[in-house]
C-alpha cells in the first residue's frame, strides 16, 4: 500500500492522477449531456428518466460518491500541479513567452477550471439538492417545470452559458492533456488527439448550453 500512496505522490503519479480523473469526468460529461437532452422530449420524458434514476437511488448514490471523490482528486492535484508550476517559473520575466511555448487553453486552465468549480457548487445546491433533497415543486415530480423556471432566470441562464464557454475551454486542453501524459504524443496520432478533443470540447459545450439558451429564449410552453 505504502509504495502505491508513494508513486501516487510523485510527480508523474499526479499527472497520471490527473489524466486518469479527467477520463473519467470526460465519461460522466458524456452520460450526463444524454440525460439533459432529454429535456427536449418534453415533460413526460425528462419527468420519467429522472424517475426511473430515483428508482435505483442505492446504485446513483455509490457512483455519486465515486464521482465526488474523483472531482476531488481532479480538483486537489490539479490546484497543486498549477501551484508547483508556477513556484518553479522564473518570475519577472521582461518579456511573456509563454504565448510561445503553451497554447491559450493550457494557460487558462487553471482559471477556467477554478470558474468551472464555482458553476459546480451553484449547480449542484439548484438541482442536485432540490432533485434529491425536495422542493414544493420536485416532491411532486414536476422535475421539467423545475428545470424550466429554473433557467427562465436570466442570470442564471447567462452564467451556465458562460461556464460552458469556459468548460469547453477547459476540455479542449484537458483531452489531449490526458492522452499526452499516457504516452500518445507521436507525430501520427497527436493530432487525431487533438481534433477528437476539440470536437468532444464543441459538442459538450455547445449540447449543454443549448438548454439554457432554449429554455430563456425560444421555449414557448408545453
Ligand atoms: C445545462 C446544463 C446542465 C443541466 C441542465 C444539468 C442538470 C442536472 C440535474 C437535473 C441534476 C440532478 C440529477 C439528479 O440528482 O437526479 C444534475 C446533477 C449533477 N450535475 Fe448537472 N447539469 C448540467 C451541466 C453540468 C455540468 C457541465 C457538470 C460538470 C461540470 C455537471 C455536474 C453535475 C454533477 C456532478 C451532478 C451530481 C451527480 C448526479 O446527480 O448526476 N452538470 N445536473
Amino acid at each position: 500500500m505504502g509504495w502505491f500512496l508513494e508513486s501516487l505522490n510523485s510527480s508523474i503519479g499526479k499527472k497520471i492522477v490527473m489524466a486518469v480523473t479527467g477520463i473519467c469526468l470526460i465519461l460522466f460529461l458524456i452520460v450526463h449531456l444524454i440525460n439533459n437532452l432529454t429535456l427536449y422530449g418534453g415533460p413526460d420524458l425528462f419527468d420519467t428518466v429522472v424517475k426511473n434514476l430515483d428508482s435505483i437511488k442505492p446504485l446513483v448514490r455509490v457512483i455519486e460518491v465515486i464521482l465526488a471523490l474523483v472531482f476531488l482528486l481532479h480538483i486537489i492535484y490539479g490546484t497543486y500541479l498549477w501551484y508547483k508550476n508556477k513556484k518553479a517559473r522564473p518570475v519577472k520575466y521582461k518579456i511573456n513567452a509563454s504565448s510561445k511555448n503553451s497554447d491559450i487553453y493550457s494557460r487558462t486552465t487553471f482559471v477556467t477550471g477554478s470558474i468551472i468549480f464555482i458553476f459546480l457548487v451553484i449547480h449542484l445546491r439548484t438541482f442536485w439538492y432540490a432533485f434529491n433533497f425536495g422542493n414544493p415543486m420536485t416532491d411532486l415530480h414536476h422535475y421539467y417545470q423545475f428545470t424550466v423556471e429554473t433557467f427562465q432566470n436570466p442570470i442564471y441562464s447567462l452564467f451556465y452559458i458562460f461556464a460552458m464557454i469556459l468548460l469547453g475551454f477547459h476540455l479542449n486542453h484537458g483531452f489531449q492533456s490526458a492522452f499526452q501524459t499516457f504516452g500518445w504524443n507521436n507525430k501520427k496520432y497527436f493530432p487525431i488527439i487533438q481534433k477528437l478533443g476539440t470536437i468532444y470540447a464543441l459538442v459538450t459545450a455547445v449540447g449543454f448550453a443549448s438548454i439554457p439558451v432554449y429554455f430563456l429564449f425560444f421555449y414557448g410552453g408545453n
